[in-house]
């Protein structure tokens, strides 16, 4: 049987390793490596056994996965078996994050674990700090073009400061995520290098090629991520005389997974952040990592069973580390890098909801929540023990994700209604409030995505310059009804530093010649830690944001049926400009909150004949948790007013 060969191939490779690997007290490694090995085998031998040197590569993976493990400390090991005990750890409702960038945010490590008390007050517990390794100075985006896999870039200082944030941030039982760069390497890391001086090893770590043939082949069906600043999928090195395929930047060279040894080094760069305490690790454009011919070479079979390796490699060596899939794909897509099964094709415990980002900024725009509703109720179904990531702004762009038949159904063309929501949040729309910019628009297709602060997409940037106070109300309310709905939503809530205290578009970049062409710098702005002061004075649009987020914060680590654990029914109602759903305690029923959003500028009527149907608001009224006053029915509906939401239960 396979399994037996599987079994006698580990112990020759376990009697074949270094012998500084094989006389280690290793008990629980090699209790992980034996369950895990079967599914390591197959996967390794399913995109690689076809090479003469197979046998080779997979010591060489062994080896790395115990080298690691050796160097794994005490502390992290013991938090490994404490979290394969409770393993469902991270489904909880106690975890809020927050993205930032460390520079950006507090200049640099020592800064950022000082302000570790301006997030605990927000009620922030989950730090994802933007790459922080080695980039060179200008061609970097934003540190996903990595220079060097090992080492911090010295702006934020060093390994020790890394560690003493790490140890404070453990301390205060907060977790931290780290980006690793899976996809490309910068044009100035090391490989890069030698494989433009001609070495062949490291020229095999890229997708290089000498002439246009093929590349245009592949061009025939790749998508172009970055159509205006990198057109095309292929970059021309003259040095080498070839073509570099580099599918974001021209100076992102795409790593060819099509080699087990960049596999191998992927993996030991993993697990080297997963030995310096980082408990998640957010894996960058997993869509993209296997290319091949005739596809549009993102979400490939191959690409899922690299990151199931990844998975099964990281469970031998670290298994208290998570994975966070950044999979900006298709709804119908998205899911799948959870894995097919929890047991036997497991991915990342974590994904981007992209799909519910973008939908609640088209709720946003059309003031309704029907194509909301439609593509909710058919986000697939997730595995256990995995959960989404709920955001409503990021570092990047907002891309209009929806399901075009969706759309259709919404009623909407839905290359139209694309159209309609980049006009709407540019503010060419008439009436938009919105202060947004296109991004990465293709003139070929007419695709464009969406830059901008979540303030002034919601229109707070006006509304301030114009000193119109409803309007200032109007943008607040939508920072904090869009909030309302990731904090309840079910998943790990991640909120976007600045956020918290309104910020707006930032024109600084429009300076530097590094970043004058990506306006996705617009909402990356250094943190304007005065304006922060200003949520300490009541009245202030600071203070109105700052602690209506805190509060509902508060609220969500106290409401137990907002854990993940697959409880979330969404409610089919009348009025198309609600969204409405229950989140259920499986542990005990009578413990459901009922959520409802109102996307509309107008009050709107709710019947209660659409909430009785479900064994709510049989009283006639529920209790709001959020205000902590009773809403009351009466003629048979209930009244929601305009762009509020309420948290409601028996
Ligand atoms: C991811 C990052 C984005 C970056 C891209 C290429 O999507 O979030 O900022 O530009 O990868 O690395
Ligand atoms: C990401 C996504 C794309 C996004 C880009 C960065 O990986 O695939 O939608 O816009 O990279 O902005």
């Amino acid at each position: 049987m396979y399994e037996q060969v599987s079994h006698s191939l580990l112990n020759e490779i376990l009697d074949e390793l270094r012998p500084e690997i094989r006389n280690l007290k290793l008990r629980h490694f090699y209790i992980r490596l034996g369950a895990n090995f079967y599914a390591i085998h197959s996967l390794f031998k399913m995109l690689y056994g076809e090479r003469g040197d197979f046998r080779e590569q997979m010591v060489s993976l062994v080896e790395t996965l115990a080298a690691r493990y050796i160097e794994r400390s005490p502390h992290l090991r013991k938090s490994d078996l404490a979290r394969e005990k409770d393993h469902n750890w991270f489904l909880h409702q106690k975890w809020v994050g927050m993205a930032l960038y460390c520079d950006r945010f507090a200049d640099d490590l020592t800064g950022l674990r000082s302000k570790l008390p301006y997030l605990q007050d927000l009620g922030i517990n989950m730090l994802h700090v933007m790459p922080m390794l080695d980039c060179p100075p200008e061609n970097n985006d934003g540190g996903y073009a990595v220079r060097d896999y090992y080492q911090l870039d010295q702006r934020f200082g060093s390994i020790e400061d890394l560690e003493a944030l790490t140890a404070s941030l453990r301390k205060r039982d907060m977790l931290l995520a780290l980006d690793v760069v899976v996809n490309h390497t910068s044009n100035e890391h090391e490989w890069a290098k030698r494989a433009r001086s001609g070495e062949k090893k490291f020229q095999d770590y890229y997708y290089l090629f000498d002439s246009r043939e093929l590349p245009d082949i592949y061009e025939e069906t790749m998508p172009e991520i970055f159509p205006f600043t990198s057109p095309g999928n292929f970059t021309w090195n003259e040095e080498m005389g070839k073509w570099v395929m580099t599918v974001f930047n021209h100076y992102q060279w795409d790593l060819n997974y099509h080699n087990p040894a960049v596999l191998i080094e992927m993996i030991d760069i993993i697990l080297y952040w997963a030995n310096r305490g980082a408990d998640i690790l957010r894996l960058d454009a997993v869509a993209f990592l296997w290319k091949k011919i005739g596809s549009t070479c993102q979400n490939e079979r191959e690409a899922h069973l690299l990151l199931q390796l990844m998975k099964d490699c990281c469970q031998v060596t670290a298994p208290g580390v998570l994975f966070i899939a950044e999979a900006i794909v298709a709804p119908s897509e998205i899911a799948k890098y959870f894995g097919e099964d929890a047991i036997n094709a497991k991915e990342c415990e974590i994904a981007y909801n992209a799909t519910f980002m973008s939908l609640l900024w088209d709720a946003v725009a059309t003031k309704n929540a029907r194509l909301l509703n439609l593509g909710v109720k058919n986000l697939p179904v997730k595995l256990d023990r995995a959960t989404w990531l709920n955001y409503v702004r990021c570092h990047d762009d907002i891309g209009l994700g929806f399901d075009d038949n969706d759309a259709r159904l919404s009623g909407y063309d839905p290359a139209l209604h694309r159209r309609f929501l980049v006009d709407y949040f540019t503010g060419k729309f008439p009436t938009s409030p919105a202060r947004g910019l296109p991004f990465g628009e293709n003139p070929k297709t007419g695709d464009a995505r969406i830059s901008g602060s979540l303030a002034s997409l919601v229109g707070l940037e006006i509304a301030l310059e114009q000193q119109d106070d409803a309007a200032v109300q109007v943008a607040i309310q939508t920072v904090l009804l869009l909030h309302s709905m990731i904090l309840a939503f079910g998943g790990i809530p991640l909120l976007y530093y600045g956020d918290a205290i309104g910020t707006l578009n930032s024109t600084a970049y429009l300076l530097d010649d590094a970043k004058r062409n990506d306006n996705r710098w617009m909402h990356r702005s250094h943190f304007d830690w005065e304006k922060a002061e200003q949520r300490k004075h009541p009245g202030t649009v600071e203070y109105r944001i700052f602690h209506a987020l805190k509060k509902l914060i508060a609220l969500r680590k106290e409401t137990t049926a907002f854990a993940d654990q697959d409880n979330r029914q969404l409610l089919t109602l009348g009025n198309p400009n609600l969204l409405a759903f229950t989140r259920t305690d499986p542990q005990n029923s009578r413990n459901r909150v009922l959520v409802i959003g109102n996307f509309n500028t107008q009050t709107q009527l709710l019947e209660l004949s659409d909430l009785q149907a479900h064994h709510l608001f049989l009283q006639e009224e529920m209790l709001d948790l959020c205000s902590g006053n009773q809403l009351k029915a009466s003629n048979g509906s209930v009244l929601i007013p305009a762009l509020s939401w309420y948290w409601l239960k028996d």
